[in-house]
């Protein structure tokens, strides 16, 4: 009985988590293939469903003529919109060659006309789906003239029973190289809607439900994620795909998108707001670990061109192209590109931005500084040995100026050692500094430099620096928590008549760069730590190790921040699958201890924090402080 009981808690635990022990291998499965974020345009943002071919070849053209493929931008995607029913007998999806008139040439309803057409532009060609039957702008865009047409069935032109052969469809004869998959079929077709209770769609009881994730059903949502990957790589085995995950931040993908897709949405649709922009960019900014080399958190595509980053708002602008190339963000552009000003072509192609987002290291920004109103992110760059080169961001969030200190140690450089600055924007030296440098910031801007200094360190640099390096094979959450700590904006279909935006995306208590998991300064027995890594206990973190490295040292402990307080924790060290160094087990309040391991020939190595005995006051939070390679 007892047994049985126990299964079943695994079984139902809202996130089955990998196991403890170390494998010795590094257990990212690359998902298609984007070594650094990827890069192009969708026409969603510009068009909506409101889409034609030959919109969707204007802007691929003004893409080759503006010198935007050559800065990047290459995957022309249409998202939804282009379908017109899912034939009955044999189920091949039709075109809606009304709108994609090329489709109609080739006998049956084709997209290839189409993408031999982007290809021999020299660029990639992108679709959308859904996981489920139906797709978004069923439920949402119901007064659309361009929404599938027929029976119910004919209606239901989502994956969902048709995985493997629509896959074929798009990637083998279509010869498409990019797929958003999105996930209303999960979401948006329970009875209660209208578009169901009238007949007009199959009901399909939530399996994903918006912001709650307790009751979303994460392991069976991530298997069809998973399933669908699999499919592509059978059609694909060279890998030459991208397989972009739109299930907005829900059911938990924050923490699994890496293992089914190149790339994963962190949040709902952004808007040309502002404030809907910077809510986007908080889902992404806490999670530097779960994004690197092949694998990109997604704030969503970019607003620039429109609405409040039109023409008329290039500081917005540039502050949206900031934010997301600090963040090693995918760049989506989403406006119509036949209509923007050279202005704002030229704050999408900016080299030296670009540049930062694109840098092939692939480590996501790390928050060094945040308060509501300012934040400061530093990302490392790739250089050579010796030379350390840091991107810095920042960013007044608010509607009046702000005055910002920044400091060597946000850089993790040497404080006595000048750091030149160059600015990203003008492409230009913008000085140097020893110690801090004060900046004033207009409202809304984000300002961008490349820095170059001294490492803080003699030798070597912190994990907390290289979050790329990383892979979370387990983090220790027990509860699913949605993350309090996103910009709560107003959606832009929202409205006030309710009791207000929840947080809404689970991953709240992962680890975390110079943080602990809920966002506290790392800290052991009153031992303050600026730099480490703060993370749950019964945790795994893989680290890749730069090549020549000779040690890992750290100072770790129980976090003083932990609620549980009673169990006891230990903290290993495995490299290449082997233990190289561990604690006893330790308690909160307990000093913190040094630990520190051979790393010669060392490719991996394993973090473990492992609980010894049960807390019922919740996880323990521990610190790996000063956490090192040497
Ligand atoms: C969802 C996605 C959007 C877009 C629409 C299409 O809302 O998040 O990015 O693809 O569906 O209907």
């Amino acid at each position: 009985m007892k047994l049985i009981a126990l299964a079943l808690l695994v079984a139902f635990s809202a996130q089955a988590q990998l196991p403890l022990a170390p494998t010795g291998r590094w257990q990212h499965q690359p998902v298609g293939a984007a070594p650094t974020p990827p890069m192009g345009w969708s026409s969603w943002n510009a068009f909506r469903v409101d889409i034609t071919e030959q919109k969707v070849l204007a802007s691929a053209q003004v893409i080759v003529d503006s010198g935007l493929a050559d800065a990047g931008y290459r995957s022309i995607n249409i998202d939804d919109g282009w379908w017109l029913k899912r034939r009955t007998g044999d189920g091949r999806l039709q075109v809606r060659t009304g709108l994609f008139p090329s489709a109609a040439t080739a006998g049956d309803s084709s997209l290839r006309p189409f993408t031999d057409r982007i290809h021999a532009m020299g660029l990639k060609a992108g679709l959308y789906t859904d996981i489920g039957r139906n797709a978004c702008s069923q439920a949402y865009d119901a007064d659309s003239p361009n929404l599938p047409e027929g029976t119910a069935a004919e209606r239901e032109v989502g994956l969902m029973g048709f995985m493997r052969q629509d896959v074929r469809l798009f990637f083998g004869e279509w010869n498409f190289d990019f797929l958003k998959v999105d996930g209303c079929g999960l979401s948006s077709y329970g009875r209660d809607r209208p578009h169901v209770a009238s007949g007009q769609y199959r009901e399909y009881t939530p399996t994903v439900v918006e912001g709650n994730v307790n009751q979303s059903d994460v392991e069976g949502t991530k298997r069809l994620y998973v399933g669908l990957k699999q499919a592509l790589q059978e059609v694909r085995p060279r890998g030459d795909y991208v397989l972009s995950v739109c299930l907005w931040g829900q059911a938990n993908v924050r923490s699994w998108g890496q293992d089914a897709g190149t790339m994963w949405r962190t949040s709902r649709d952004i808007a040309n707001t502002f404030s809907q922009m910077v809510h986007n960019f908080d889902s992404v900014a806490t999670r530097e670990f779960y994004a690197g080399p092949g694998r990109w958190n997604d704030p969503d595509m970019l607003e620039i061109g429109n609405g409040e980053f039109d023409g008329q708002h290039l500081l917005e602008a540039r502050t949206h192209m900031s934010l997301w190339a600090i963040a090693a963000a995918p760049l989506m552009i989403g406006t119509d590109l036949s209509k923007v000003s050279p202005a704002l072509i030229d704050v999408l192609k900016a080299p030296e931005v670009v540049a930062i987002n694109q840098d092939p290291a692939g480590h996501q920004g790390v928050i060094a500084y945040a308060d509501s109103d300012r934040q400061i992110v530093v990302k490392t760059l790739a250089g050579g040995s010796g030379i350390n080169r840091k991107a810095v961001l920042l960013f007044n969030r608010t509607g009046a100026a702000a005055k910002f200190t920044l400091t060597a140690e946000q850089l993790k450089m040497d404080a006595a050692s000048p750091i030149a600055l160059r600015d990203a924007w003008a492409r230009a030296d913008a000085g140097s500094f020893t110690g801090q440098r004060e900046f004033e910031l207009q409202p809304r801007e984000a300002l961008l430099f490349t820095a170059s200094g001294r490492h803080l360190l003699p030798r070597g640099y912190f994990v907390s620096e290289r979050p790329g390096n990383v892979y979370v094979a387990r983090d220790g959450i027990r509860a699913l928590e949605q993350d309090p700590i996103a910009y709560r904006s107003l959606p832009s279909w929202g409205t006030t008549d309710n009791g207000g935006t929840r947080p809404a995306y689970a991953g709240w208590g992962g680890p975390r760069a110079d943080s602990t998991p809920y966002d506290q300064a790392l800290s052991v027995q009153r031992q303050a730590f600026r730099h480490g890594i703060g993370v749950l206990a019964d945790s795994r973190l893989q680290v890749q190790v730069a090549p020549g490295s000779q040690r890992f040292v750290a100072r770790v402990g129980v976090d003083d921040s932990t609620r549980g307080k009673t169990a006891a924790v230990s903290f290993e060290v495995w490299g290449d699958g082997r233990r190289i160094a561990a604690t006893p087990p330790m308690k909160f309040n307990q000093p913190a201890r040094d630990l520190s391991a051979d790393l010669r020939g060392v490719k991996l190595i394993e973090l473990i924090a492992r609980q010894h005995g049960a807390d019922t006051a919740g996880p323990l939070v521990v610190t790996w402080g000063e956490a090192r390679i040497e």
